[in-house]
This record gives structure tokens, sequence and C-alpha cells, in this order.
């Protein structure tokens, strides 16, 4: 969702912004633009709608600098247009502006100190850049004082992330962000600024972390943080481990076919990193203290991480029998339940970055309770806010469409579930051999990967014609048939929900019509009897029926047989094969598969 860029000091700034807009592509954007200044006296402002290659195309051999901003924008305040494309430009076009978040005062700023200003374009930043001009030019203000009194007039709480460049003094770049992510890149002889680590990885590895309130004077030489009460701020610089090639999707039609591709080599890749070969895990010793004198565990998250954590939650009770509650963030944030007296706080977020869950997690520091961030992201929002982070170590998702964080979240809750469990002595953790497991899980998924064109053909079958289709399974298949359909219906459109299976007969089940699709997930011993009625109930009402049955539960008629692991990560498996059908049904109605319509993969508006 909104992507910045920035560099300062780097006579290839237009490239770096370019490949950096590129590289945040997958956070969701439908305009981007950049602006470009050579220091001597020429600058470009270069905006389209659409994709990066409508904005690389209209990018001319003309357009120089050593200097610029750019920004993927995902349209809030003014439809998608050239004119509401950043950056946004003041009236005298000598300040540029790129902004995520939301300027919520927008229309009370605007009537109070900009009505004589003529306006280009409907979004809230241009009110900003509007702004910055006018206290510079009426009130004699430097372009910092009249940055920071603009700031000043934010609504209290305002999420944004802001970076201006002033074209009377184009090699300085002021930046300021509250709860939207943003960092500062230190380059050789150059800086840059971005959303994401990933869109600068080319140009540095060094980053430094910028806390909420903050604001930056950037120069090519020099990095000046002042903190909310006005200090400086000295701050030593993060490396960011990642390879470019992480990011390229090599002979993949799509990403998210590669990305579920990779799932067996990151189940390996966690077992290896967490679990030993003793039977021990390697996980912080004071964060399996802090979660066993907790008395309640709140896993929070939001979409796909959501439906993690209802997996999670039957992992931690049963390994470690302490009760768990999965809230999604968004709700909990203003619904907040009764806490218990020792409440310990697990936040599941591949991106690190989501701005329903960050709300949750500074609510849960303001009440200085211990929390863990579960993500993929090192160094992200969620990862340093938080008392403690475990790493997923998936690999970049580019894919909107979330598959290998899923099953890296799963399996890191596992291996947590069984570090604290053993700690507490319990049998069942001790006797849980995960490490092994994940082996199988592994080579369970290779398996069903492996016939991934028996899949393409079920997705035609059955869901490309489709308008509605349904998920059904019950206790952990459920949670399953939950990310089943979100995965379906964000890709394809087809209309997709999951049920817990018992629970259709009480309306649901009027929408079966004939040859409306319906997947039977069928992993558990003691529900597959009851999961196989209901479905019979849908097929006598003309249902399709599809199953993916775990082995030693399968019959012969079943449709896709997935291998047999503990009942307890079979969602490692089950989810495979869904992952798969939403992939082909997609790709067989021609459709985006990465970058499906509305949809922004880090979403960092409330
Ligand atoms: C999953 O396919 C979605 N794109 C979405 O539900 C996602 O899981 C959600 O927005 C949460 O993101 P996070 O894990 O980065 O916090």
């Amino acid at each position: 969702m909104c992507g910045i860029v920035g560099v300062t000091g780097n006579d290839n700034a237009v490239s770096i912004l370019l490949e950096g807009l590129q590289k945040l592509e997958y956070r969701g954007y439908d305009s981007a633009g950049i602006y470009v200044n050579d220091l001597h006296g020429e600058d470009y402002l270069v905006k389209e709608k659409g994709r990066i290659a409508n904005l690389t195309a209209a990018v001319g051999p003309e357009v120089h600098g050593s200097t610029g901003i750019g920004h993927t924008r995902w349209a809030t305040h003014g439809g998608v247009s050239v004119a509401n494309a950043h950056p946004q430009v003041s009236e005298d076009h000598r300040f540029y502006l790129v902004h995520n978040g939301v300027i919520e005062n927008f229309k009370e700023l605007k009537a109070e100190y900009l009505s004589d200003v003529t306006f280009t374009s409907q979004t809230d930043t241009e009110v900003f850049v509007q702004l910055v001009d006018k206290f510079v030019r009426e009130e004699n203000l430097t372009t910092k004082e009249a940055f920071l009194k603009s700031i000043s007039l934010l609504k209290k709480g305002s999420s944004y992330a802001f970076l201006l460049i002033d074209s009377n003094d184009p090699d300085t770049l002021y930046v300021a962000k509250n709860k939207s992510p943003l960092l500062v890149g230190l380059g050789e002889g150059c800086n840059v600024v971005c959303s994401d680590a990933l869109a600068m990885i080319n140009v540095t590895h060094e980053f430094l972390e910028l806390k909420d309130g903050e604001v930056v004077t950037i120069k090519p030489q020099s990095v000046e943080i002042i903190d909310q009460a006005g200090n400086q701020v000295d701050r030593d610089s993060f490396h960011v481990e990642m390879d470019a090639q992480d990011t390229d999707k090599g002979t993949y039609p799509y990403y998210m076919l590669k990305e579920i591709d990779e799932q067996p080599n990151v189940m390996r890749k966690l077992a290896q990193t967490y679990l030993l070969e003793s039977g021990k895990t390697t996980v912080d010793p004071a964060l399996i203290e802090d979660i066993n004198q907790a008395d309640r565990l709140y896993i929070i998250g939001a979409g796909t991480s959501y439906h993690a954590g209802l997996v999670g939650k039957k992992l931690f009770e049963k390994l470690t029998h302490i009760p768990t509650e999965v809230h999604v963030a968004s709700e909990f944030a203003y619904e907040k339940p009764l806490l218990s007296e020792h409440p310990f706080f697990i936040f599941l977020t591949q991106s690190g970055e989501t701005a329903d869950s960050r709300e949750v997690l500074v609510n849960v520091n303001a009440g200085d309770y211990k929390s863990l961030t579960i993500t993929n992201v090192q160094n992200s929002t969620l990862s340093r806010e938080a008392t403690y982070t475990m790493l997923l170590g998936a690999g970049p998702e580019i894919s909107v469409a979330s598959t290998k964080a899923y099953t890296a979240q799963i399996a890191v809750e596992a291996i947590l579930a069984k570090a604290v469990g053993m700690a507490k002595e319990q049998i069942v953790a001790e006797e849980f051999d995960l490490r092994q497991q994940l082996g199988l899980v592994a080579t369970g998924m290779q398996a069903i990967i492996d016939e991934k064109d028996q899949v393409e053909e079920l997705a035609k079958e059955y869901f490309v014609p489709a308008t509605r289709a349904f998920y059904i399974g019950r206790g952990i298949d459920y949670f399953v048939s939950l990310e089943a359909a979100l995965k379906l219906k964000e890709i394809s459109y087809v209309q997709a929900e999951g049920f817990a299976s018992g629970e259709l007969k009480h309306g649901t089940i009027a929408l079966i019509e004939e040859n409306t699709p319906v997947v039977g997930i069928i992993t558990q011993d003691d529900t597959a009897s009851l999961t196989r009625s209901n479905l019979q109930e849908t097929l006598s009402r003309g249902a399709k029926v599809m199953t993916i049955a775990r082995q030693g539960v399968a019959n012969a008629d079943d449709t896709i047989v997935i291998a047999d692991v503990d009942e307890l990560i079979m969602p490692l498996l089950s989810v495979v094969p869904a992952q798969l059908l939403a992939y082909y049904t997609s790709l067989n109605k021609g459709l985006d598969v990465d970058r499906p319509r509305n949809l922004a993969k880090s979403v960092t508006v409330e």
C-alpha cells in the first residue's frame, strides 16, 4: 500500500528511483511518479496511472538528476489519475512531496489556511505541500520550520510518512514519519529513503530505523534525526541481510507459484534454525520464561495471519496447556476483550507493518505487557516494537496472496508451543518430534506440488466456471477452510466462504445450487466421518463436491489425498492444494495472480 523512495547524492537517481518503485510494486498501487533534480537548474516531474512499466516508458532520455523522490500510490483521497498521483507539487512549483497515510483534517486545514490557493488534485497530500509553501512564502520560515509547522497542524495521532524536496535546495530531503513505515539507507556518497529495505537493497544494506514522530534532514553525506521533543538523536544503523536475487521471479510466470513451490524448503530451513537434533530448541529462553509466566495468550493478526493464529490456538493449548485467544487485529483495537491478569501477546504478521496489528501493539506496550512478533521481515515496525521477535525466514513474499508466510507462521507457532511445553514438562510436547515431522511435511508438500498439473485441471473444472464456492471442515480443518476460501476469493474473485461443516445446515446450505463447488477438508480422525456426512448433505442438493483428505482417513474416491503427518500440523499440508487451486483458477481466468484488484500487500492504513 503506497510506497516511498528517495535518493540524494547519486547521479543514477532516475534508475535508483524507478528500480526502487519496481521493488515496491508488490505492496499494491494504482499510479506512480518521480521527481528528479540535477542540481544545475533542470528538474523533471513524471507521473503515470497504472504500472511502473508505464512510468518507466514515460521517462524520456532527457530525464536525469542526482536527487529525487518517487511514489507508488494506492488511492484513498481522490480517484486514480495522473493529477492525484504523487509527487504532489506546490502552486509555485518549488516544493515536491510524496506521502503515505491519511491527513484526517485536510479539509479543515485547506479551509483555514489555503482558501486562496488553486489546487490541481483532490488529494489530502497536496494540502500539506501547499501548506509548507505558504508558510515559507508568507511567514518567512525556512523549509524545515515550515515542514515542522505543517506537521504540528495535523490531527493528533495521524499516521503519515512524508518525503519533501525543495527545488531551491534540492540535495536536501526532509522526512517525517508517524505510524507509517519509513527507513533511511546509508549509501556510499549518497543516502536513500524507502518504505521497505527491499527497495534500496541494490544501493545499500545499512539502514537507520525511524521512530514515530521523528523528523529527519538528509543530505548526501549526512543524516540528522530529531525526536518528538526536538532533541538530536544518534542511532546505529542495522544491517539487512537480503539477496537481491530473492526478489527475482526467475522462470516462474507469477511470484505466487514460486512462493508455493518454496514451501518445502522453508519447512526444512525452519527445522534447522529452531530445532536441534537433541530434541531441544533454539527459542530464546527469556521468551519461553515470559510465556510460561502468562495465564493466557492473546494471538493477534489480520487476514491470513489471523487464520494462522487460529491454528496456533490449537497448538498452544495442546502443547502448553495455556488458554489462548485469537483476535482479528482491527476488532481488538476497538473492542478490547477483558484481559486476564498476566496476558502475553503474540503478533502474527508477514510484513510486520500491518497498521491494524500495530495499533494493538501500541496499546499493549502502553499497558506494559510483554509481546512477541512472529514476522517475515527483520526490523519491521512490529518486530522492533515488540519485546521479542521470531523470524519466519521464508524469504521475501511478493505476491499479494500469502502462501509460504502462512505455513511458516504455523510451523513457528508449533516450534514455540513445543519449546514452552517442554519447559513446562508437558509430555505431549516432549514426545512431539517436530524436527522429524517438519521433514515429513516438506516431503508431503513436495508431493502435492509435483502433481500441480492435476490440481490445475480441478481448478478449471470446479472453480473457473463458478461464481460461488465453499470450503468446509471441522476444528483445525475449518481453520484451513477459512484460509482456503480467502485465497480463492482474493485472487480469482469467486465468492468463496470457509465454513464449519456442521454449521452449513443452519442457514448457508440454502446457497447450494446445481454445481456449486464444495470442498471438504478432512484430516482429523475424530471429525472425518462428520464432515463426510455434511458433504453428503450438499451433494444431495446438487453441489459439486471435492475432497482434500489425509491418507490415514482417505477413501478410494477422495479427490486429493495428502500425506500423513501429526494431526496437529496437518494444515501445513492441507492448505497447499487450496493455494494451488486458487492460483490456477486466477491464472485460467486470465487475471493478474500476484496483484489482485483493490488489494495491497502491506496494509499500512487502519
Ligand atoms: C493474504 O493473502 C492477504 N494478502 C492478507 O490477508 C494478509 O495476510 C493481511 O493483510 C495481513 O498481513 P500481514 O501478515 O503482513 O500482517
